[in-house]
């Protein structure tokens, strides 16, 4: 006999008597059916899974039949407006290397806290009916191969705190909006936008921004020390970055990491920058970067490792040679090892761009950003967490 009739057999066992348990009620009811919310969330399973070509790992296999808490990858939670009803809260398909879409009916999963799809091979985008998902916390689709745009439904989701969608194909302009939205920390690294950090950035209370790999074309606003309270970790690197840093930075002083290597950046790095004070990894190598490294930066009381290779710097002093780690090789610091030649030194300092004369504009005009989300009723609380 194949297993798999075993497998069967025993399972409708195993819901006979589960269904025939003894009841309180009158004799022989009906199976429970299950309620309104976990029928929708059938509805929109199924729908999903209908859409799924490929799932080698078989994470889908039991999505089967109404009982969708059972389902591999999905996760039920009383609902928080109803604590008696059983709701989907949670979809986890993370590393399941499912290939398909995403289709217009997962909207009508409106509990849903976490959507976690990474390292799939999901494609097309976020479907518009993802607005409706208003407890929306965490939105994780990296390492798949979305592409277009970037969802606007996702400006929507008032709730959301955390939001991934690096290592895809998405391309073009990241909507201002989304700095609108309270995120915790965004990953849109390693995709095709080309957008510039906008003057509303501050509004966001982000604790981690990574937009590495990506084409920005413009220079870190002012505006960016407003997120002073909550920042941590910024990665900008390799990003297009241009222009001078804002000399308010010194401003963000719980930022422990900061990334911003492999740019277009030019102008000396602010004195402001002694204001970083949990500061531990620094790096600005590979920009255009010049004059004097200053000294309040490499007597930070907690940096461990300052990379600044590949720039124009003509000094430092004597209290960068004594970090744990750094790295000045490639300036035009004359008394240094392995430091750029005098001739292109003079070349670069016969050419000195000022700050004041570049601004801090995109270069292109963008398209108007979209409409902001109407109103809704504050979301209920939900306390999710994903660190
Ligand atoms: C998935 O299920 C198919 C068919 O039952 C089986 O042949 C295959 O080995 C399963 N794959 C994994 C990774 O379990
Ligand atoms: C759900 O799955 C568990 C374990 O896989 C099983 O014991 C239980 O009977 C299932 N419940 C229903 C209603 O199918
Ligand atoms: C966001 O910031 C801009 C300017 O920095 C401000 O005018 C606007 O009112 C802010 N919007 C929200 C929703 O806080
Ligand atoms: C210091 O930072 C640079 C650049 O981020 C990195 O390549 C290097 O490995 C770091 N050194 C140590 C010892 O962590």
């Amino acid at each position: 006999m194949k297993t798999p009739n075993l497998t069967l057999a025993l399972s409708l066992l195993l819901s006979f008597i589960f269904l025939s348990k003894p009841s309180h009620q009158a004799s022989n009811p009906p199976p429970p059916l299950p309620n309104p919310r976990l029928l929708k969330a059938y509805t929109a399973l199924q729908a999903w899974k209908h859409v799924i070509t490929s799932d080698p790992n078989n994470f889908t296999a039991n999505w089967c039949g109404l009982n969708v808490c059972n389902y591999t990858g999905v996760y039920c939670a009383p609902a928080p407006d109803d604590p008696h009803t059983v709701t989907v809260s949670g979809i986890d398909l993370n590393h399941a290397n499912i290939v398909g879409s995403l289709p217009e009916e997962l909207g009508l999963l409106t509990d849903l806290a976490l959507f976690h799809v990474n390292s799939n091979r999901f494609y097309g985008t976020v479907p518009y009916s993802f607005r409706y998902l208003h407890l929306l916390h965490e939105l994780d689709i990296s390492n798949n191969q979305f592409s277009g745009q970037f969802p606007l439904s996702v400006l929507y989701l008032l709730s959301l705190k955390f939001l991934d969608v690096r290592y895809n194909n998405f391309l073009g302009e990241i909507p201002s909006t989304l700095f609108d939205l309270k995120l915790d920390a965004l990953f849109v690294n390693n995709n095709k936008f080309q957008f510039s950090l906008p003057q509303n950035i501050g509004n966001s209370s982000l604790s981690v921004i990574v937009l590495a790999n990506n084409d920005l074309k413009g220079c870190i606003p002012s505006s960016f020390a407003n997120l002073k309270d909550t920042l941590d970790e910024v990665i900008l690197m390799n990003s297009g970055l241009r222009g001078c840093l804002p000399s308010n930075l010194g401003l963000l002083d719980k930022v422990k990491v900061f990334d911003i290597s492999n740019n277009d950046l030019v102008g000396a790095l602010p004195e402001s920058m002694g204001g970083m004070k949990s500061l531990e990894q620094l790096n600005v190598a590979n920009n255009k970067f010049s004059r004097k490294v200053p000294a309040s930066i490499c007597s930070l009381p907690k940096l461990e490792n300052f990379t600044y290779s590949y720039n124009y710097f003509c000094t430092q002093p004597p209290t960068c040679m004594k970090l744990q780690e750094q790295n000045d090789r490639k300036n035009c610091i004359p008394y240094r090892q392995l430091q750029r030649s005098p001739k292109e030194c003079a070349t670069f300092y016969a050419n000195l761009v000022h700050c004041d004369a570049l601004g801090c504009k995109p270069r292109s005009p963008s398209p108007p950003p979209p409409r902001s989300p109407p109103p809704s009723p504050p979301p209920p609380h939900v306390a999710y967490h994903y660190r």
